[in-house]
């Protein structure tokens, strides 16, 4: 199930740990990943099976006592939810900054368990994206402004300034960063990896280590296979990025459809390219009614006027008031530059750092890493 919620249980006393089996087996919204009763196994657990919260029992005993796991979680910055269960006579209180983010008295019914389990992992879901990557789609609605191109680019850029970035070829038909990097059809793909239980060490037989320094995880490499992507997959793929990289970038395609929607809802930014093309502007603005609708805070859409020195004859003053302000970044055409980098597969940053272009898009990526977190997911599902 999609929305099930992994649960690590700490407990040493067969009775208890019995009972919450129990309770649990007669149903779906929590699947109990496995009870431990030995404190000191549980930090490599949590960093193996990934639950979603842990429940800790206050009375644990062995060389680790319960409420030292729970100091000990929270100082490993393990990013997880931990639920103490406890006894009216050691009253524990809710104290996230110390690692206690829920408390549960003993006796307690399946639906009070269920319960609290919920709140704390609906409470760390809102709350805590600050331990992960930082995540900028680069999007358009109109083909052939330059998404590719610029993504790739400000991956590299990102990754120059000593931040660990992951490119994602989310062009899932086309697969356009194979072909700009002259990856081999072979190259493993997103597909590649398992669809269970993903964790950080298949990352490693599946990205594409580019010379330039940035981690890249490939489109299929074949168009009918982009249909066997589904989102479930892809938002797990991007969950264990962001919890891996600091930076993750995102090329896509000019679709709206689930697994853009999927990218996109994901992102803190939507980097939304626009050229000082009449039909660019106009797809840029049914995009901005569509992304009203859906429910995203406007500050979620970064504008990025591509080849802004090339206005064609359109005055900046009405794309900016077709878009509703001034666009936040701007970069200028590279000409034969960005031709001959492309051609070669190599970003023109590195090919000539002290072109137009590639200082334009060096200021873009320190703009955007240094821009203000939106919450992923803001107002949307
Ligand atoms: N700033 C620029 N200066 C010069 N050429 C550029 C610039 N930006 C993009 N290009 C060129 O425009 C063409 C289209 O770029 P790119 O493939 O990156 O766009 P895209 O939006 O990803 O297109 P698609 O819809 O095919 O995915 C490429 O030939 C690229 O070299
Ligand atoms: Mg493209």
């Amino acid at each position: 199930m999609a929305d099930q919620i992994r649960l690590l249980v700490v407990e040493d006393v067969p009775q208890v740990a019995q009972y919450i089996r129990g309770l649990l087996s007669s149903q779906q919204a929590i699947k109990l990943l496995d009870v431990v009763t030995d404190g000191s196994k549980v930090l490599p657990m949590i960093g193996e099976l990934r639950p979603d919260v842990v429940m800790v029992d206050a009375l644990l005993q062995g060389r680790v006592k319960g409420l030292t796991l729970v100091g000990r979680i929270q100082e490993a910055g393990m990013h997880v939810p931990v639920i103490v269960l406890t006894v009216p006579q050691q009253p524990v209180v809710v104290d996230p900054a110390n690692g206690v983010h829920g408390v549960l008295g003993m006796p307690f019914t399946g639906y009070e368990l269920v319960t609290r389990l919920q709140q704390v992992h609906q409470q760390s879901q809102v709350q805590d994206t600050s331990h992960l990557a930082r995540m900028i789609t680069v999007f358009a609605p109109k083909g052939g402004v330059g998404r590719t191109t610029l993504a790739f680019n400000l991956a590299v850029a990102i990754g120059q300034q000593g931040t660990r970035t992951v490119l994602i070829d989310g062009s899932l038909q086309f697969g356009d960063m194979r072909a700009l990097l002259k990856v081999p059809m072979e190259a493993p793909s997103l597909l590649d990896l398992p669809t269970d239980r993903i964790q950080e060490s298949d990352l490693a037989d599946v990205l594409w280590r580019d010379p330039s320094g940035i981690d890249i995880l490939l489109a299929p490499p074949r168009v009918e296979m982009a249909e066997m992507v589904t989102v479930r997959d892809l938002e797990k793929t991007l969950s264990l990025l962001r919890r891996v990289y600091e930076v993750v970038i995102v090329d896509t395609p000019a679709v709206v459809n689930d697994v853009n929607l999927a990218f996109l809802d994901a992102s803190d930014t939507i980097l939304e390219i626009v050229t000082f093309d009449s039909t660019a502007i106009h797809s840029t603005m049914v995009m901005a009614d569509a992304f009203r609708m859906i429910g995203y805070p406007p500050t979620k859409v970064r504008y990025l006027v591509n080849r802004a020195d090339s206005t064609g004859g359109i005055d900046p003053a009405v794309l900016s008031q077709a878009l509703g302000r001034a666009p936040e970044h701007h970069v200028s055409s590279g000409g034969a530059l960005v031709v001959r980098a492309n051609n070669e597969g190599i970003p023109f940053v590195l090919a000539d750092p002290s072109a137009q272009i590639s200082q334009d898009l060096t200021r873009t990526a320190s703009e955007l890493i240094g821009a203000a977190r939106v919450p992923a997911g803001a107002g949307r599902r």
